[in-house]
């Protein structure tokens, strides 16, 4: 398996949460098509990751390689400054439609935590502009995960996210417990906002299912009872929809399962079914409109790539894919034969939780795996599953087949049984 990794990246290129000084191999892709990523050698591994939530169709998809390849011959690129073009109207109609048209405000940007930065300003600009200016502290709850800029850092888990090494750094926001599954906790949540309203520009979450902060399910009825209060106290509820949104969690956005609207909706990942790099922060009129007396309403962010072309262009094609797909009834599929398949690990040792939401399986070890040696496992039985601290999850593209998904299902079940 020599050939799959290479020497040059291994001593000169960061990856994710790497070290340069104990770097780790990678696995050297030379292609992917469908639900497979070829390595260096030929072997074909099947994607139980999406490249992070984001590859809902697999890869190398004909319609969506077709939207980039169109577009390329048109622009690639042009400043968003001054300028506007089709692809971008197209996607703010497309995501004012899938909204609901509730949302119907949009700013591009260029990823999902710099979305979640221009969420923070926007609701920061508001509350100024409102002659609130105290109100400067958001809410969260612990166990969530929003991104790796420094804004964002600070409302990432405190203890257990990846950035507790800078939280003497950071500004300091208010946390409230976890939500349990049957959303339970919300009392904790109360007091903080009834002691402190008068401080709190905006709650912070992601609906239902928090992701890489500990891949936490919680219940539709808790997240109704923080859209109620935040209206009672005047508090903007922000929902981070980058790693739930486009259909991950059995319905367009996890919010849509609650019968609540947030004022601010982050989307990203999935938006371009993977393909390229490109986010959205969108909200209301009220909000949109609400921070003109602050700077005219001007927002002041703007990145060189905001809006990117292609980006727009392959987003559209996703979006219509996922509308002319019954996207619903795939995920539906993925879910029922994750649980079937996924139940069995219930009964291991080694395991201490299985969760399934939507096209979603987490198993939660009783221990942290050891990524050195458990990775080139998954590898040896030809499925890409990259697990993180006792956490081993898939969730897949939509497009998976049921031997496919069975594979995947299986390799975790002989791993995790031999840990
Ligand atoms: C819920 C959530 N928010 C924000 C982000 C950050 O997105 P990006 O990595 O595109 O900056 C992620 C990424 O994993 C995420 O899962």
């Amino acid at each position: 398996m020599s050939n799959n990794f290479d020497e040059f990246d291994k001593q000169h290129i960061w990856h994710p949460y790497s070290s340069m000084s104990s770097p780790a191999d990678n696995f050297k892709i030379s292609r992917a098509d469908g639900v497979y990523l070829f390595l260096e050698d030929g072997t074909a591994l099947i994607d139980g990751m999406s490249s992070w939530w984001s590859a809902i169709w697999g890869y190398n998809h004909p319609i969506l390689n077709l939207a980039i390849k169109k577009q390329l011959d048109k622009m690639a690129h042009v400043m968003f400054g001054g300028l506007t073009h089709q692809p971008a109207i197209d996607l703010a109609k497309n995501l004012i439609e899938i909204n609901d048209k509730k949302l119907n405000k949009v700013f591009f940007a260029d990823s999902g935590s710099v979305s979640v930065e221009v969420a923070i300003k926007m609701a920061m600009q508001y509350q100024i502009s409102q002659d609130k200016p105290s109100k400067n502290k958001l809410l969260t709850i612990k166990g969530g995960y929003h991104g790796d800029t420094f804004g964002v850092m600070a409302v990432c888990d405190p203890i257990n996210g990846m950035h507790n090494l800078f939280t003497g750094i950071l500004p300091k926001h208010y946390f409230a417990p976890r939500p349990t599954k049957n959303g339970d906790n919300f009392v904790e949540f109360e007091k903080i906002i009834i002691k402190n309203h008068h401080k709190i520009a905006a709650v912070i979450l992601e609906p239902l299912l928090q992701g890489t902060g500990g891949m936490w399910l919680y219940d539709k009825s808790y997240l109704k009872s923080v859209r109620n209060i935040c209206d009672e106290y005047n508090i903007l509820l922000i929902l981070d929809e980058i790693a739930t949104g486009f259909g991950r969690t059995g319905s367009m956005f996890a919010y849509q399962q609650c019968d609540i609207v947030p004022d601010i909706l982050c989307v990203g990942k999935a938006l371009t079914g993977g393909y390229m790099t490109l986010s959205a922060t969108i909200t209301t009129e009220k909000i949109a409109y609400g921070l003109k007396n602050l700077n005219n309403g001007v927002l002041n962010h703007g990145p060189t790539f905001m809006a990117n072309p292609l980006a727009c262009s392959v987003a559209n094609a996703s979006i219509k894919l996922l509308l002319d797909n019954d996207y619903q009834t795939k995920v539906q599929n993925i879910s029922e034969l994750l649980s079937q398949n996924l139940k069995k690990c219930q009964k291991l040792n080694q395991v201490s939780d299985v969760r399934i939401k939507g096209a979603v399986g987490i198993i939660e070890l009783q221990q942290k795996v050891d990524l050195k040696t458990i990775q080139p496992e998954f590898v040896k039985h030809k499925v890409w599953i990259r697990p993180f601290g006792k956490l081993v999850y898939v969730m897949p593209p939509y497009i998976i087949k049921q031997h496919e998904l069975d594979k995947l299902c299986d390799a975790i079940y002989k791993i995790i049984s031999k840990l």
